[in-house]
This record gives structure tokens, C-alpha cells and sequence, in this order.
């Protein structure tokens, strides 16, 4: 189990080393785990002049999974958009062919009042998004900047799908829905993008090889509205780069904070990236306020996807469930009369608490 560590920017380092002591506790048991670590982003910039370092790049190949914690800051916002923060992590997503981008939106019970939502509407919560990551509008070329015509300056960027891309993002999602509640609903915005006609045709075509999934399909800006209207309607979304940005930042909420939500970036053989879907939060790096929980369950998730350890998963998920059932809370997702604890005595609770399930649960 080779893992490369990219703790990356602002809160990066310090909610990955969270994640990282849970990945040491593990190895103490026996799992064969390696970590090795590694700049990008900002880190990057700093170290080698860019923000995703050839050395960097070469680790994250040779490694079974990434850990990545978040990139940018002030520092880096007037670099040229080609040296930015941002373009580390979109261009290992692209040089590693992380195409399916799994981010779980799920309410811990315990968080029911942490959500800006009426519990009610929140409360049970257990949704997937399948966001495809390697193409659309963040690749899509031409893009850029120009003169136009009347002399004016002009920013373009291209919206782009092929069929191909869209099949397997579709496969990704109909196989996610068959492994839960078997519905998948399609998100785009057919009634104006071509792109968005394609991809509704190719979606529906893919259907017919899952028959046992009800697909639905959804205009973007209805699915951003239904999710906050009532989001336990949904199961699995299947649904481009941007939009998928957009609606699983929005998902967050419902989880009560963004600082809860993990993610996996896979390949086709299942290696992955897996990183919070939160920022790098510059106005809180360094004073220990981060929650470091979206990231340790991201390494839950590297155990069920990447190493197919599901026991060690659920286990991990399980520690994080009973620190926050005892009343643990950073500040993001504390409620009012609750006092937050910081980033590392919130990593500590979780190892003390995997611990407490030692073996139990590891198979
Ligand atoms: C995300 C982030 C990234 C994205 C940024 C940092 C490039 O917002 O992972 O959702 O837009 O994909
Ligand atoms: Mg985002």
C-alpha cells in the first residue's frame, strides 16, 4: 500500500497530518502501508517553480493512492493561471486519468442541527455525486484570451464532451446507484448546451445495459434547487465537471459543513486520489481550527476503493462516527453552547478512537 502524501496549502499540511497519524496507527496494527510526501500547489511553486513539480507528479504515478490536502493561498492569486495552485490538482487529475470524481454527501445523525437546513430536511441524508473530472469546460480548448472585433478584451474557455468520455462517467454512475438505493439521476443543461443534448443521449443509451436502475434526468439549475428543497430525493448524480463543482459544494451543507465531505478521484483500475473537497481555508492555516474529519474519511474511502479493505473503511468511518456521537466538535461544525476543539485534538479523538475498536474490525 503505497500511498504519496501532497499536504499541499493553507490547512493542507495540518489536516493531512491528521490523516496521516490515522494511516500510522494503521501501519503499528500491520497494514502494509508506505507513505512518502510530496509539494504541489503553492508548496510546489515554493519548491520548484511549479505547482505540480515533475518529482511530485513521478511520485504520485509510482504510488497505489494519493492523500492530497489542499492547494492556494494570497500568496499565489496573481501568478499567471498556468503556474496557479489549482492547476496542480487539475493537472494530476489529468496526467493520472482520474476521470470519476466520487463525493458522498452523508448527514452524521449527530450533525442534524449543524446543517444551515431544517433538520427534517437533512436528517437521514445519504447521497452520492459522481462528478466527471478530466474534461468539459476546465479542458475544453480552444481557451483564452483575445481582442475581439470591436477591439475589446475577451475571455473564452469551451465546453467539451465526447461520447466516449460520457459512457464511462455514465458506467461509473450506474454502477455506483447498482451498489446502493439503484437511482441514478442525470444532471445537465440540455434545453441550451449541445454538449448537455450529447450527454443526455449517451447517458440514456447506457441505460439500457442496467435496467435494474431508475435513471432520471435533471436541468442544472433544478437539481441545485431540489437539492436544497429536498435532497433525500436523490440517490446518485451522474454529471459533468462543472456542474459537479458547483452542486457537490452546495451538497456539502446538507453534511453540515464542507469541512465533512471526502472525495475519491479514480482511474479506470481504480487507483485513486482521494482529498477533502474543501479549499486550503488561508484564513485559518496554521491555527490549528481546521477539521480534519473530511480528510481522514477520505483515507476511509482510499481503503474501500483503492485497496479494497472495506472493514478498515467502515472502521475508520465508525471512529469518526463515535468521537462525534461523544460530542467532539471543530469550530465549523459546533453548535451553539458547544466549545470547539482544534485540528490535532480532533485527530486524536479519531485515533483514540479507532484504536478502542482495535481489531475488532480490521479485515
Ligand atoms: C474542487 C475544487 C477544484 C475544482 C479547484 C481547486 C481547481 O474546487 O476540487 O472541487 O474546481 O475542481
Ligand atoms: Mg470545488
Amino acid at each position: 500500500m503505497k500511498i504519496a502524501i501532497l499536504p499541499g496549502d493553507g490547512i493542507g499540511p495540518e489536516i493531512v497530518t491528521e490523516a496521516a497519524n490515522v494511516l500510522d496507527a494503521l501501519r503499528r496494527e500491520g497494514l502494509p502501508i508506505e507513505t512518502e510526501t510530496a509539494p504541489i500547489g503553492g508548496a510546489g511553486h515554493d519548491a520548484a517553480k511549479h505547482p505540480l513539480p515533475p518529482a511530485t507528479l513521478a511520485l504520485a504515478r509510482s504510488a497505489d493512492a494519493v492523500l492530497l490536502g489542499a492547494v492556494g493561498g494570497p500568496a499565489y492569486d496573481t501568478l499567471p493561471r498556468e503556474l496557479r495552485p489549482e492547476q496542480g490538482i487539475l493537472g494530476i487529475r489529468k496526467a493520472l486519468g482520474l476521470f470519476a470524481n466520487l463525493r458522498p454527501a452523508l448527514l452524521y445523525p449527530e450533525l442534524a442541527s449543524a446543517s444551515t437546513l431544517k433538520p427534517d430536511v437533512v436528517a437521514g441524508l445519504d447521497l452520492m455525486i459522481v462528478r466527471e473530472l478530466t474534461g468539459d469546460i476546465y479542458f475544453g480548448e480552444p481557451r483564452g484570451r483575445r481582442r475581439n472585433a470591436q477591439g475589446e478584451d475577451e475571455g473564452f474557455d469551451t465546453m467539451r464532451y465526447s461520447a466516449t468520455e460520457i459512457e464511462r462517467i455514465a458506467r461509473v454512475g450506474f454502477e455506483t446507484a447498482r451498489t446502493r438505493g439503484r437511482k441514478l439521476c442525470s444532471v445537465d443543461k440540455a434545453n441550451v448546451l449541445d454538449t448537455s443534448i450529447l450527454w443526455r443521449e449517451v447517458v440514456a443509451r447506457i441505460a439500457h445495459e442496467y435496467p435494474d436502475v431508475a435513471l432520471s434526468h435533471m436541468y442544472v439549475d433544478n437539481a441545485a434547487m431540489q437539492l436544497v428543497r429536498n435532497p433525500k430525493q436523490f440517490d446518485v448524480i451522474v454529471t459533468g465537471n462543472l456542474f459537479g463543482d458547483i452542486l457537490s459544494d452546495e451538497a456539502s451543507m446538507l453534511a453540515g459543513s464542507i469541512g465533512m465531505l471526502p472525495s475519491a478521484s479514480l482511474d479506470a483500475n481504480r487507483k485513486g486520489l482521494y482529498e477533502p473537497i474543501h479549499g486550503s481555508a488561508p484564513d485559518i492555516a496554521g491555527q490549528d481550527k481546521a477539521n480534519p474529519l473530511a480528510t481522514i474519511l477520505s483515507v476511509a474511502m482510499m481503503f474501500r476503493y483503492t485497496f479494497a479493505r472495506a472493514g478498515v473503511a467502515a472502521r475508520i468511518e465508525s471512529a469518526v462516527q463515535a468521537v462525534l456521537r461523544d460530542g467532539k466538535r471543530t469550530a465549523d461544525i459546533a453548535g451553539a453552547g458547544e466549545r470547539p476543539i482544534g485540528t490535532r485534538a480532533m485527530g486524536a479523538a479519531v485515533i483514540a478512537a479507532l484504536q478502542h475498536h482495535r481489531g475488532s474490525m480490521v479485515r
